[in-house]
């Protein structure tokens, strides 16, 4: 892989590259729409990602290019940046743009991108991007920039540059995967702790819908409007800044102040399933599947039923694996309308779950599902260089 990417660096700019970075996609394995409410989420890192290659220029200008897409931009560092469309070069142009406002001097650079993250997949291909970038700017330029800080900017970029109002896990979990390892991440305090993804017997399915994702954002943004709604409510009684400041049986002494029932399903949704990370973070380290997989099951009900983020695709996926003796858990991943699935599947089924479940989806839905068997990899690293 590394050594094709160089030669298309070459190909591209007509000289060798310096550096070649990685940062991974994600899948979230409880805990979904907890981010923004200052919870606890359970992502792991994925072997999927974004490779950047890049040379320093001498003309100040940052160029973009991508084997994943046409289009490629110019940008002079003097000027103004501001966002294009929706191009997808926005993401590392965003970067700059952040670290510029932090008042860092990034200098001229060649960048060639590449991702196999299947785009608008629910994979954080978007925080991958943007993780990607500000590393490589990071270690390129020595900006000094913490592992966190550079999560933080990431986020920011996603926030104010791109417009959507997403939480910290996914930038979060690309830039600290490890190998092996589930990320417990309290999305309050930052404080996180690696789990070991004791998944025995057991291998982790990702299912895509190959749904294509409209208004995703404009209906991510709303449910975070919404929940800060059920905040406001509450807060008529009680002193909380988020929703995840209440445990189940909190909620229920002061949910009443919540007139709107819609607002009132989503903050039921947030509460429970914040419980069932932590249901879930004892399962997990327990070797206790068959709990970890009821908590998945029971996740995505509320997500289709309370959070309603769910959809046909997604809910056909998880009702196929509930029916399917070697399915141990599944549930929809990442923000939903579309996107993809999980399932913890036994090892040694991967064939006859793969053909089954492509069957019933396809006779169903009318197109075809992709299934990948997942492995949890490293965050953002720098790659050897690989002699031509
Ligand atoms: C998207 C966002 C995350 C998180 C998930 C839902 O992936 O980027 O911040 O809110 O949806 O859990």
């Amino acid at each position: 892989m590394e050594q094709q990417l160089q030669a298309d660096f070459f190909k591209t700019y007509g000289r060798e590259n310096t550096e070649t970075y990685f940062t991974p996609g994600r899948v979230n394995l409880i805990g979904e729409h907890i981010d923004y409410n200052g919870g606890l989420v359970m992502p792991a890192a994925i072997t999927l990602g974004t490779w950047v290659l890049l040379a320093p220029n001498a003309d100040n200008k940052v160029r973009f290019s991508s084997i994943n897409f046409p289009e490629t931009a110019t940008f002079d560092l003097t000027e103004e940046l501001s966002k294009t469309g929706k191009e997808w070069f926005n993401y590392p142009l965003g970067v700059f743009h952040e670290m510029i406002a932090d008042g860092k001097k990034p200098g001229g650079l060649d960048m060639l991108f590449f991702g196999n993250v299947p785009i608008g997949s629910g994979l954080s291909s978007s925080a991958s991007i943007e993780v990607a970038t500000a590393y490589a700017l990071n270690e390129h330029f020595d900006l000094g920039y913490t592992r966190l800080e550079l999560v933080q900017l990431a986020q920011r970029v996603e926030n104010k540059f791109i417009g959507v109002n997403c939480g910290i896990m996914d930038q979060f979990a690309v830039a600290f995967g490890q190998r092996d390892k589930a990320i417990l991440l309290n999305c309050d305090t930052l404080k996180h702790k690696m789990v070991d993804c004791n998944i025995g017997e057991h291998v982790l399915a990702i299912i895509n819908t190959n749904k294509p994702r409209e208004l995703a954002e404009s209906k991510y943004n709303e449910r975070v409007a919404e929940c800060q709604q059920a905040v406001e409510a509450l807060q008529q009684e009680i002193t909380i800044h988020n929703l995840c400041e209440l445990n189940a049986e909190k909620f229920a002494l002061h949910s009443h102040l919540i007139k709107d029932e819609v607002i009132l399903k989503r903050a039921t949704h947030v509460v429970k399933e914040n419980d069932r990370v932590h249901q879930a973070a004892r399962a997990l380290n327990d070797g206790d599947l068959n709990t970890f997989g009821k908590l998945m099951y029971a996740s995505h009900e509320s997500l289709r039923e309370l959070y309603e983020v769910s959809g046909a695709e997604l809910d056909a996926i998880v009702a196929f694996c509930s029916t399917y003796p070697g399915v141990t858990g599944a549930r929809m991943t990442g923000a939903g309308f579309g996107g993809c699935a999980i399932a913890l599947l036994q090892k040694g089924q991967e064939d006859d779950f793969t053909e089954k479940l492509t069957a019933a989806y396809t006779s169903e839905i009318g197109y075809k599902p992709d299934v990948y068997i997942s492995e949890i990899g490293e965050g953002s690293h720098q790659l050897a260089a690989v002699d031509a």
